[in-house]
């Protein structure tokens, strides 16, 4: 058993050739390239995490009896590693998505991973693929580790006796790249993502899953993505499929405007962009603070404008406006439809750290090469 695995390199015969790669990174669009090489790591209750190598991107054998298949025992994380302006290759808060990967792990009985061992891995993988890594403002290269569980058996007693873990790499522009285009939303009534006692809180695979019929049903409904409320009343707003919700008030008597995201309740997830958009709003002379908002209050403060901006958040999407609601009961706009200036401040300045542009001053930038 080893607490700091040892990962073998095995670097890939045929990588994409350059004039190909290239192509790719000029428009990457999201999670639909992936790089030449994966790390993968395995854990069993007899030798821990073991077999650790940085090999060729590939197909994964597993059989069909396979644990993961049959109990969704998965699990995944995403981050960026972003090209900055100097040539640095650089991570945002990876402490951050290690600490939330071993609070899943906890979660679905699946082994903790040593923080260390997390960030070298990613590590690893972005030093061997620094190529991919794309330039220019919203592109990044996007990276999801992730953990299934591979013991082979029906059995449902105990969670399984052995795990691989995987990390792979896509460049990315999230949602088109480029000044934010607003989002149209559907407030999901009937669908529930999460319910208190559950895994909302953390970032399970089969949190996603039932999410698709939602998602659905909203781009039939001519929109861009669900927006759920809670389990028991349907009424409060909790998060977005995939991203955390933030509302932009008014300043009030000579005040600062003020921006409001739901409380973690133990039902959504809490996104590291979340947390970083709570800490850099002082910053910007923004009060802010957890709360909570029903969907009633939603529409009526948008009609007395109170309410003036609202923007989602999220590793893959960053910063993107929310213009239109629509529900089985009605549709509103928030503000004008377009993207306001709160939400561009906010999605400015978080960039401005993660691209170099400007000062780090919560030291939320690590290194890579
Ligand atoms: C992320 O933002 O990294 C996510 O995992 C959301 C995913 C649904 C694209």
């Amino acid at each position: 058993m080893s607490a700091s695995p040892h990962f073998e390199i095995r670097p890939s015969d045929h990588p994409v050739p350059d004039a190909e790669r290239e192509a790719v990174l000029a428009s990457p669009g999201f999670g639909e390239h992936f790089t030449d090489h994966m790390v993968t790591l395995r854990w069993s209750a007899e030798h821990g995490w073991h077999d650790g190598c940085l090999e060729p991107y590939g197909p994964l054998s597993l059989d069909p009896a396979t644990v993961v298949f049959h109990y969704a025992q998965e699990f995944f994380e995403g981050m960026k590693a972003y090209r900055q302006e100097s040539g640095a290759i650089v991570l945002f808060r990876p402490m951050e998505n290690a600490a939330r990967f071993n609070r899943t792990a906890r979660r679905l009985a699946m082994p903790e991973l040593p923080e260390d061992t997390f960030i070298r891995m990613l590590e690893l993988l972005i030093a061997q693929e620094r190529s991919w890594v794309p330039s220019g403002d919203g592109y990044s290269l996007y990276l999801r580790p992730f953990m299934i569980a591979t013991q082979r058996g029906l059995g449902f007693t105990l969670p399984s006796r052995s795990y691989l873990l995987c990390a792979i790499a896509s460049p990315a522009t999230y949602l088109g790249g480029g000044a934010p285009k607003p989002l149209s939303v559907w407030l999901s009534e009937d669908y529930t993502r999460a319910a208190p006692g559950g895994t909302g809180e953390v970032k399970a695979a089969c949190n996603y899953a039932p999410a698709f019929a939602a998602q659905r049903h909203a781009v039939s409904q001519g929109c861009d993505q669900v927006v759920w409320l809670d389990a028991a009343e349907h009424v409060w707003v909790e998060e977005m499929g995939g991203m955390n919700l933030f509302f932009v008030y008014a300043a009030k008597d000579c005040g600062r405007p003020r921006i409001m995201t739901p409380a973690l309740t133990g039902t959504l997830l809490p996104g590291v962009t979340r947390d970083s958009l709570l800490q850099l709003a002082p910053t910007l002379a923004l009060d802010a603070e957890e709360g909570r908002i029903s969907v009633g209050q939603w529409r009526r403060q948008c009609e007395s404008g109170e309410l003036t901006e609202v923007f989602a958040c999220g590793t893959a999407a960053t910063v993107v406006p929310v213009g239109k609601v629509r529900s089985a009961s009605g549709d509103w706009l928030v503000g004008d439809g377009e993207a306001g200036p709160v939400t561009l401040r906010l999605r400015e300045a978080l960039m401005g750290i993660q691209y170099g542009r400007d000062p780090d001053p919560f030291t939320w930038i690590h290194k890579v090469c």
